[in-house]
């Protein structure tokens, strides 16, 4: 039964977490894991740690403009919130994340929120809007009622830790070819490492991938630096496996992960990038068992480990089923030209 629909009466306002209320953020996290409950049931629910840090801090360049979705009838900033966008303006691509209570829904305010963010796009003179939109939710329904078109798909796997086998992971981790070392980086790598990091990730991009970059990603050392300086500050703890190749010192293969304070029982694995010239010497496959094996200590009250890996990737996929990956759900990246997409919410009369 809802709650809300009855008596709500809702406003939309631009939303600073900085300056938003104790009460507020802890109201949207109630809203978050309400949505989760609805749409992603084993997720595990945000906790209220170092959410306002999370949704404030971008890196250097981008900006974060938000709304929140709340009760007319009070004054601003002192009722639930009831939905929330986000706009993140990142080089020439605007990035929409949206959510309503399911209490709340269909009856217009996932359009209400789209269209103000949208507008403040065009103004700001972006041209496009990407989504990620996960499947099997109402989102994947909405973004296609408002026009978005699918431009790329991965698949989600999860990992439950309580049922790995530690001895084949101990097996697997030493499983790497001789001439390679592997190294051990909680918090990220060390500065001495940057540049042969930041050269790996540069070389170790396929290229062929069509994904609209939506996540942050970085293949210079200062974008590097920037970067895990932003994920720290957001409560996003970084992870670093390395293979570093003995004769020529070079980074020939890397793991990424975060734990977020916000919900540490589930961490995300980011990328995994073994340089064209390392692969088949078993670097994959023992970097992220390392990691495993790493965070099991490091981490006591992690649980699960999930990562989004493209469909055509085969060996990946094959290293990531032989750790215990299994897969979750598609993950879709949806896009709309702004324009477009303003004017199709512009109120008609
Ligand atoms: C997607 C979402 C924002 C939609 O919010 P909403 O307020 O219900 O959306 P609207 O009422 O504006 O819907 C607009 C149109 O989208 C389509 N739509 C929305 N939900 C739909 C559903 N469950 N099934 C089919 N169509 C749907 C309909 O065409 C709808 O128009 P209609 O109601 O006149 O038929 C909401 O479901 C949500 O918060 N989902 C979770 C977002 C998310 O995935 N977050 C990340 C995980 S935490």
């Amino acid at each position: 039964m809802s709650r809300y629909r009855q008596a709500v009466r809702v406003r939309v306002r631009e939303w600073d977490p900085r300056s938003a209320s104790d009460e507020e953020i802890r109201s949207l996290v109630e809203t978050l894991n309400e949505v989760l409950a609805a749409d992603l049931p084993d997720d595990p629910p945000w906790q209220d740690v170092q959410v306002r840090e999370y949704l404030a801090e971008t890196m250097p360049g981008e900006r974060r403009i938000s709304w929140v979705a709340e009760d007319d009838r009070l004054p601003e900033g002192t009722g639930k919130v009831f939905g929330h966008v986000t706009l993140l303006l990142l080089g020439d691509i605007g990035v929409l994340e949206v959510l309503v209570h399911p209490d709340l829904r269909r009856r217009g305010l996932g359009q209400q929120l789209v269209a103000v963010a949208a507008r403040r796009a065009y103004l700001e003179g972006f041209s496009s809007i990407g989504v990620e939109a996960i499947g099997d939710t109402p989102a994947i329904p909405f973004y296609e009622s408002l026009g978005f078109e699918k431009e790329y798909v991965e698949t989600r796997n999860v990992l439950t830790l309580s049922s790995v086998d530690w001895s084949a992971l101990s097996t697997m981790a030493g499983g790497i070819s001789a001439g390679y070392r592997v190294e051990y980086h909680p918090g990220g790598p060390p500065e001495s490492l940057l540049e042969a990091y930041a050269q790996a990730k540069l070389e170790g991009q396929d290229g062929d991938d069509n994904d609209l970059d939506l996540r942050p990603s970085s293949s210079d050392p200062q974008r590097l630096r920037d970067s895990l300086d932003t994920l720290h500050r957001r409560g996003l703890k970084p992870y670093i496996v390395l293979a570093i190749h003995e004769t020529t010192g070079t980074v020939a293969g890397l793991t990424e992960l975060v734990v977020p304070a916000q919900h540490p029982e589930r961490a995300d694995q980011y990328d995994t990038i073994v340089v064209r010239e390392h692969r088949g010497y078993g670097i994959d496959r023992a970097i992220k068992a390392r990691m495993l094996l790493e965070l099991r200590t490091a981490e006591p009250g992690l649980r699960e480990v999930q990562t989004w890996n493209a469909q055509h990737s085969e060996s990946m996929l094959k290293v990531n089923a032989e750790l215990g990956f299994q897969s979750d759900r598609d993950w879709y990246e949806y896009i709309a030209d702004v324009a477009q997409l303003v004017q199709r919410l512009e109120p008609t009369n």
